[in-house]
């Protein structure tokens, strides 16, 4: 079972094991991260776009339902929710700190559940920026702006087909942005590459704003021709996730300095939803940036 993003008042509640892998790797990134600058002239911010609430109800997805949930399902109910630091709560207790965090979110009431962690954590409050708004519009006008004495760490968590291949190139162009995006494989790219290659229009569409070109079609689908005693017979055949996965990690590539080999793969307990990539933009800093990243992304695998 592929899981839902569900509201429950203000606590955002999505994801399972595989969300507080994402979470850790994030986690482990960001304090490497403003180690290392730590001692650079450079103004450090982080970015979260798809920013959530800051907290998260990690249920478990997918789990088999347990003899007492079965008779007593209100008691279930009543449990304790797991809840877990969401990526804007971890950016904000990261040490050393960043010098500014943009929480970029369209729902109102996650807004409001952001700002008030200015309140949490008094001492960032200054330098906390929440902008209400469409993730792909405010990254591209945030990207368009001078770059000069400035790095940042950007985290792309969207709950499927949302980032537009447009903003993904206007990071790149920063030369100053170290990229972490969930690349929705299963629980999106691979549901719409329908069996029989007929792919609705809006679907196409979708697909052409997550990748950036129109043709994905002959990457994906191949005609399979057998030689039979009749004559030859055809068959279209679907690429793997191994291959789609592949695509999209190149299609990083070609736009940024260093792109991490392995994206991390997380995944329900039967198979990928999603991959975790990443990407610098700047030349200088791949080598550091990709020797963190692809330490912390073989736990993810
Ligand atoms: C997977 S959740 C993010 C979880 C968050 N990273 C965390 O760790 O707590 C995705 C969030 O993106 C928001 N969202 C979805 N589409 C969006 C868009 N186009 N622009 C901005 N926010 C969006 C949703 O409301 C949701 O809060």
């Amino acid at each position: 079972m592929v899981p839902t993003p569900k509201s429950s008042g203000s606590i955002h509640q999505f994801g399972g094991d595989w969300t507080a892998q994402k979470l850790e790797v994030l986690s482990g990134y960001l304090g490497a991260y403003t180690k290392v600058l730590k001692h650079q002239p450079f103004r450090t911010a982080y970015i979260d776009a798809f920013a959530g609430s800051g907290t998260i109800d990690a249920h478990r997805d997918g789990e088999p339902p347990t003899p007492q949930s079965l008779l007593f399902p209100e008691l279930v109910a009543e449990e304790p929710k797991k809840l877990l630091d969401g990526s804007a709560r971890i950016a904000l207790q990261t040490q050393p700190r960043f010098d500014k965090y943009i929480f970029i979110e369209r729902r109102p009431d996650r807004c409001a559940e952001l700002e008030r962690l200015k309140s949490e954590f008094p001492d960032l409050a200054l330098d906390i920026d929440v902008r209400p708004g469409e993730a792909n519009a405010q990254i591209q006008a945030l990207c368009a702006k001078k770059w000069d004495g400035r790095r940042a760490v950007l985290f792309l968590d969207p709950y499927g087909m949302q980032v537009e291949w447009q903003t993904i190139e206007a990071v790149a162009r920063t030369k100053a942005i170290d990229l972490w995006i969930l690349f929705p494989l299963g629980i999106g790219v691979n549901r719409l590459l329908t069996k029989s290659g007929d792919i609705p229009q809006s679907w196409r569409r979708r697909l052409d704003l997550l990748l950036g070109t129109t043709d994905w079609y002959d990457e994906f689908y191949e005609i399979e021709t057998t030689p039979t005693l009749f004559g030859e017979t055809e068959r279209l055949v679907k690429a793997t996730m191994e291959t789609i996965g592949r695509y999209f990690n190149d299609r990083l590539r070609e736009i940024f300095a260093g792109v991490a080999e392995q994206p991390g793969v997380l995944r329900n307990s039967s198979s990928p939803l999603y991959l975790l990539c990443f990407a610098v933009s700047n030349e200088k800093a791949c080598k550091p940036a990709l020797r963190i990243a692809e330490h912390l992304l073989k736990g993810v695998r």
